[in-house]
Order: structure tokens, then C-alpha cells, then sequence
């Protein structure tokens, strides 16, 4: 979480900090501040609030010719949002400032220490705590900044992507990463530097990523060094071409992010298996795949581990594998995973699913994994994430940039991916028959087109969110490859709306939730007609008996569910495995225009960031 934005050029270095901070406003946004260094010196501008805020209180130096500047945006963890606790942060003597994006774990010694020694604090950060010691490690051993941060970072425990200036070498930013993202833009005569490429990428697509544990100092005029921070050895910096392009990083006349990730799933998806799915010749080919196949088919089981929506993802792809390939599969929280001592063996293969490649858990979930011998494959959508690089093997989504914090295409996509993978090992096994396989992949081709249809439910989406935007609480059901839909469909609802909503199997509800159900209560049930439809009728009629408000997602031209539902919203048919890509649509949408009713700030839901870099 939290966004960096650093610029050191020839170009003024304001506007290019403030657009680079409005692109990575995703990461968090309860407070911003920039500094600029003229020759009249630093100046520092933050405040509690968006950036927009930023922009209204930094007016004054907003005309500074400065080409040297550094910005922020916060998700707070040590520290409530507020105008001190809001990045950069200066050192006691006023020379040193820093931006950072993660978290310092011993921050408490480090700055009793640092007391005992004279520092103040003005704020309640760890990152004030991490300038400072850099300030005295500087001081005490009268060393350059380059060296002096190293120093400092040896002895902090925790997560960072930093950016550090001093006042005395004005033509350097310190850069350095351990476990949150940190990418250098090169072009001719200046550096980028930001959390990931969308602030610089109109000006370079020339970037670095560094590595855990890197450092570099980024100088005027000089090749880029970078070195490990523990033992100093020099690594040899690779340039990496960006793929991402600025029409991706628009709202491309769509009010927010996420409706128009919403509407570029059908495009997303067939990104997603071009060149992967050969329906008429009966192949899928996914080169992690293909080059691992024996692992995958030689495992015990297969572990998925993800975080939130990207864990709603790996619940579907449980159902599918298991009964596709016949392979046990078991769904776990990543944050769960990594610290409950599980068994893990070289026999077992686990998949991280992870839009960001960021996710704390995740990242450290996989890493568990490997440590206990087991071979790991990402499913993410961020190139050259973490979590793609900590894998042994993986693939891309190809979604590309989702902005909006509430993941959609994202889900699809991993769905898409997860979808081929289980279709390729049940080839390799021989689980399914040749007629069933090459039926899965010929309708996995044309689901593009069935999401386009899906997406014309927008206007019934919007007439039923109107009836119910004034909801306080929500259930949503589903069964089968529905019910992971069930969980999706409330999560988007609470985190953009701030309805309460609980997603459960059907069947589940007599067991409990049913307790709830009154006229008052909007009941969403997932009821295609594939599946287990008679069943769900029959929760239907349940929630009918005592009065809940029906709002059911039904496959075109269905007539039972119609006569029982107080409404229907009707999608097109595709087999129950693979109708989660269809039927997750409306609930999107339906979520979507719920929280826009409302007056909620749906792509910069409260207290949420898009990738969650702490733990
Ligand atoms: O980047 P990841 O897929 O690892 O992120 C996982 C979750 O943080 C993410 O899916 C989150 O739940 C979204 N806000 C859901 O819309």
C-alpha cells in the first residue's frame, strides 16, 4: 500500500509528481505530500485527504522550476491520517527527506534509541524513525547518503520501497526495496521512480525493477548502480520494455475505473487465452504449463493460496480441477497459510493467484511453500510482480492495469486461466472424454461473447440497485461453481457500498442465515439453469415463505425461478463449470451502481488500498 512517486531530470518535477501520485492513488488515499528541492531549497507540502487535497494546499510551490521532487500517497499503518503523520518525512536536521511504502517492524527500539541520542519526533510514523537513523548513521560515520542508508536498512526489520534525498547531494535520489514493488523509469537525462510504471510511462517505457534487497543510487548524469544491501556486491541493472500504454491507465470516458474494467471483460478474457486456446485443434498451451506438466501431474494435490477476491478465483478453480483432472485441491487464505504451520511437501504443486503479485500474504505464503520443497506456480496480472518472480513458474492474466480497488476483470481472468490449466492437466490424464474437451474448450472460446451479453443486463442492474440502494444488509447464494460467485457478489457489494453482505452456499442457509430473512432483507440468489437448479428453486421457495425480497440471476428464457423472484435479471446459458465468468457479471454491475446511488467513492472505497503490501 501507499504510493511513491520521484523525479529527478530536467522536466519541473511538480506536474509530474502530482499525475504520478493521482495514477497510484489506487494503492492509498488518506493523505499525500510532495516535496521539491529549487534553488531556494526543500519545500515540503502535505495533507490529510486525495490528492486533489495535496494539489489545493501546494498551490504555492506549485510553480517551483524544481527538476528534483518526491511524492506520496498513504495508507496509513502507524499513524492515524493526518497532515504530520503524511509523508515525506524530514530528519531533525532538516536535510534528509524520505518517502516510503511499507512498514518498519522495530521502529519502537530504533527510536527510543534514537531519543537517548537527542532526536525528536514530530510524528507517529515509523518512516520519521527510518530517517533519523539514517541522519545519525550519516553523522556518526561520516559517510554519503548512499552509504549511510545502506546502513541504516541493515539494521531495520521490516517491508520498504524508499526514495531519500539530501539537501547537501542534490542531484541523487537513494532508492532501495525490500518486499513492496519499487520500479525505475531511465530516460535520457532523467529517472522515474515509482511504485509501479503508470506515473512515468508517457515519458519512458524503459524500466527497472529492482530487486528485494536492492538499493541504487539514482544520479544525474551517471549509469545506474544497483547493489544488494546486505553484502554491497554490484547487480547488473536489466531494462525492461513496458508493455503498458497510457490509454490503458484512463478512464477512457467511462465515470470510474471499475465500470470500465467491468466492460472490458470480454476483451480482457480473449487476451487472456490468445495464443494459449486452440479450440478446433483441440490444444491449450500455456508454456508454465507445458514445461512443468510432470509436476503438476505428478502432485499429491494442489494448493492454492490468495487473498480476497483472487482467493473467491481459486475456490472456482478447486471445483473445476477436481472435477476436470480428478487432482485434490484445497483453497487457502494466504494469511491463514503462512502462519499455521502447515504441512506443505515437494509433492505438492501450489498456485498463488494474485492480480498485484504484490499481496504480503501471498508473497509470503509462496515463499513458505517453497522453503518446504514445494514447486510453485502464480496465476497473476502485474508483469514482473513479486510473486511472479518468487514462482518457479506461472502465468500472466493479461487483464491488464486494473485501477478501480474493486477487482473485476481481474476475477475473470484468473478464472480464464485457471479454467485452461484444468483443461490441459484433464487432457494430459485422460479425466475428461476427447467430446466433453473439446466442448469445454469451444465454449471457453466464445465466453467473450456470452460477458458482451451478460453486460447488456446493465439497465435491469441499475432499475434494481435504484429498489434497494438503501439496503442495510444483503445475502447472496449460490451453489456449486456458484457459490465462490456468492462470495464474490457480497464482497463487492460491502467493500464499495458499505452494505453488509454475506455470501453462502444455498444449502447452507437453513443452517443459520435463514434466521435473517425477513421482507426487509434482499436475498441474490445465483440460480443458471446448469447445475444444481432444482435445488436452488427449492432455497428459493424457502426465502419465499418468509418473505425475503428475491432478486434472482437466471439464464435466459427461464420460467420457474421468474414466477417465484421479485426480480430476474437473465443471463446467457454456458455449461455450469464455466458459468461463473457469466454469472458474476450482473453481480458486478448490480454492486457497481448501488455504490455510485449511494454517493460512495467507488474505485477509492474507504480504508481499502488495491494491493495490500502489509500483512
Ligand atoms: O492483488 P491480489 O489479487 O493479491 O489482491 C487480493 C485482495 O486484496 C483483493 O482481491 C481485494 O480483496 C479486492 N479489493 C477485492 O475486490
Amino acid at each position: 500500500m501507499c504510493g511513491i512517486v520521484g523525479y529527478i531530470g530536467y522536466r519541473e518535477a511538480y506536474p509530474i509528481v502530482i499525475k504520478g501520485l493521482k495514477r497510484l492513488e489506487y494503492r492509498g488515499y488518506d493523505s499525500a505530500g510532495i516535496m521539491l528541492y529549487d534553488e531556494s531549497g526543500l519545500k515540503v507540502s502535505k495533507t490529510k485527504g486525495k490528492v486533489s487535497d495535496l494539489e489545493e494546499k501546494s498551490k504555492e510551490i506549485a510553480s517551483s522550476k524544481a527538476t528534483v521532487g518526491m511524492g506520496h500517497t498513504r495508507w496509513a499503518t502507524h499513524g492515524v491520517p493526518n497532515d504530520v503523520n503524511s509523508h515525506p518525512h524530514l530528519s531533525n536536521s532538516g536535510k534528509l527527506a524520505i518517502i516510503h511504502n511499507g512498514i518498519i517492524e522495530n521502529y519502537e527500539p530504533l527510536k527510543k534509541e534514537l531519543i537517548k541520542r537527542g532526536y525528536t519526533f514530530q510524528s507517529d510514523t515509523d518512516t520519521e524513525v527510518l530517517i533519523n537513523l539514517i541522519e545519525e548513521v550519516k553523522k556518526k560515520e561520516n559517510i554519503k547518503l548512499g552509504k549511510a542508508v545502506q546502513i541504516a536498512l541493515n539494521q531495520v526489520v521490516g517491508a520498504y520501497a524508499i526514495c531519500v534525498f539530501d539537501v547537501e547531494k542534490p542531484d541523487e535520489i537513494v532508492v532501495a526495496r525490500l518486499g513492496s514493488p519499487l520500479a525505475i523509469g531511465v530516460g535520457k537525462d532523467e529517472f522515474f521512480i515509482a511504485s509501479d510504471a503508470s506515473p512515468f510511462i508517457e515519458y519512458t517505457s524503459n524500466a527497472i525493477y529492482l530487486e528485494d534487497e536492492e538499493m541504487a543510487i539514482v544520479r544525474l548524469h551517471k549509469a545506474l548502480k544497483i547493489r544488494k544491501i546486505k553484502d554491497d556486491s554490484l547487480v547488473d541493472p536489466y531494462i525492461q520494455e513496458l508493455q503498458m500504454n497510457l490509454e490503458q491507465i484512463e478512464k477512457g470516458g467511462y465515470d470510474h475505473f471499475m465500470l470500465k474494467e467491468i466492460y472490458e471483460q470480454p476483451n480482457v478474457i480473449k487476451d487472456t487465452y490468445r495464443g494459449r486456446l486452440h479450440a478446433n485443434e483441440g490444444i491449450i498451451q500455456m508454456a508454465g504449463i507445458e514445461d512443468n506438466i510432470e509436476k503438476f501431474l505428478q502432485a499429491e494435490r494442489i494448493l492454492i493460496v490468495a487473498c480476497g477476491t483472487s482467493w473467491h478465483a481459486g475456490l472456482v478453480a478447486e471445483y473445476i480441477i477436481e472435477e476436470f483432472a480428478r487432482i485434490p485441491v484445497e483453497v487457502e487464505y494466504a494469511s491463514e497459510f503462512r502462519y499455521r504451520n502447515p504441512i506443505i511437501t515437494s509433492k505438492d504443486v501450489v498456485i498463488a493467484i494474485s492480480q498485484s503479485g504484490e499481496t504480503a500474504d501471498s508473497l509470503a505464503a509462496i515463499k513458505l511453500a517453497k522453503e518446504k520443497g514445494a514447486f510453485v506456480f502464480g496465476v497473476c496480472n502485474v508483469v514482473g510482480s513479486s510473486i511472479s518472480r518468487e514462482s518457479h513458474a506461472g502465468a500472466y492474466t493479461h487483464a491488464g492495469p486494473e485501477i478501480g480497488v474493486a477487482s473485476t476483470k481481474a476475477f475473470t481472468t484468473q478464472i480464464t486461466v485457471l479454467t485452461m490449466i484444468a483443461l490441459r492437466l484433464a487432457k494430459a490424464k485422460g479425466t475428461l472424454s476427447n467430446s466433453d474437451y473439446f466442448r469445454y474448450l469451444q465454449e471457453l472460446e466464445i465466453i467473450p461473447e456470452k460477458v458482451a451479453e451478460a453486460l447488456l443486463t446493465n439497465d435491469k442492474a441499475k432499475e434494481i440497485a435504484a429498489i434497494y440502494k438503501d439496503a442495510t444488509n444483503c445475502l447472496y447464494l449460490g451453489r456449486g461453481y456458484n457459490f465462490p460467485v456468492a462470495l464474490e457478489g457480497a464482497l463487492k457489494l460491502k467493500e464499495i457500498s458499505y452494505i453488509h453482505a454475506e455470501g453462502y452456499p444455498a444449502a447452507e442457509m437453513k443452517h443459520g442465515p435463514i434466521a435473517l430473512i425477513d421482507e426487509q432483507m434482499p436475498v441474490i440468489v445465483i440460480a443458471p439453469k446448469q447445475g444444481h437448479y432444482d435445488k436452488v428453486v427449492s432455497n428459493i421457495q424457502e426465502i419465499k415463505s418468509r418473505s425475503g425480497k428475491i432478486i434472482a440471476i437466471v439464464t435466459k428464457g427461464d420460467t420457474q425461478v421468474r414466477g417465484l423472484a421479485d426480480h430476474i435479471i437473465e443471463i446467457p446459458e454456458t455449461s455450469d463449470a464455466l458459468s461463473p465468468l457469466i454469472t458474476t457479471i450482473p453481480l458486478q454491475l448490480l454492486s457497481y451502481h448501488i455504490a455510485v446511488m449511494r454517493g460512495c467513492n467507488v474505485d477509492q472505497p474507504r480504508n481499502l488500498a488495491k494491493s495490500v503490501t502489509v500483512e
